[in-house]
């Protein structure tokens, strides 16, 4: 089942979320929720706040929709090695219209578990570290609108209230 996506500034975007204790069967329809709305949303990554749910839970595929070549489902994820830097241009699912410019590493190793509770240890560069970093922020409760410049956040936080009215 396709989810709805959450947007800026919802709440839930904007908290850090809690660890997932346990693989339930709640737990792996809701990946399985969420890979299919990252594929029909045509993203190449999802964190489950993006759909309403306040857990450390990721989906990622850096061949995108059409391709769906690399899906990764990371339960915990963890950044626990970064090198480099690297220029990124972004968009997110969660901020229509928003695009921005930010530094990130260039080389990521990120640790967690998969959908069946295996360890996984992902040695990410390229696209798909940009993707990693960019979904771990989510479940930092931060977004890119956060992370951009004072002067591009209030322009953008000032088009999204008059989309509302
Ligand atoms: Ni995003």
């Amino acid at each position: 089942m396709k989810l709805e996506i959450v947007t800026y500034p919802a709440e839930v975007l904007a908290e850090p979320c809690r660890p997932v204790e346990e693989i339930t069967p709640e737990i792996k329809q809701l990946i399985e929720n969420m890979v299919e709305t990252m594929y029909e949303d045509d993203g190449v990554g999802l964190a489950a706040p993006q759909v309403g749910h306040g857990i450390r839970l990721i989906t990622v595929d850096r061949t995108g929709p059409s391709e769906r070549k690399d899906l990764r489902v990371i339960i915990n994820p963890e950044i626990v090695e970064r090198e480099g830097e690297v220029d990124s241009q972004e968009a997110c699912l969660s901020c229509p219209g928003f695009q921005v410019k930010l530094k990130r590493s260039e080389r990521v190793r990120v640790t967690g578990l998969d959908a069946d509770g295996n360890d996984v240890c992902i040695d990410a560069d390229e696209l798909l570290a940009i993707i990693l970093q960019h979904e771990i922020d989510h479940l930092d409760g931060k977004t890119i609108v956060d992370r951009a410049g004072r002067l591009k956040r209030s322009m953008y936080e000032k088009k999204v209230k008059k989309w509302k009215k």
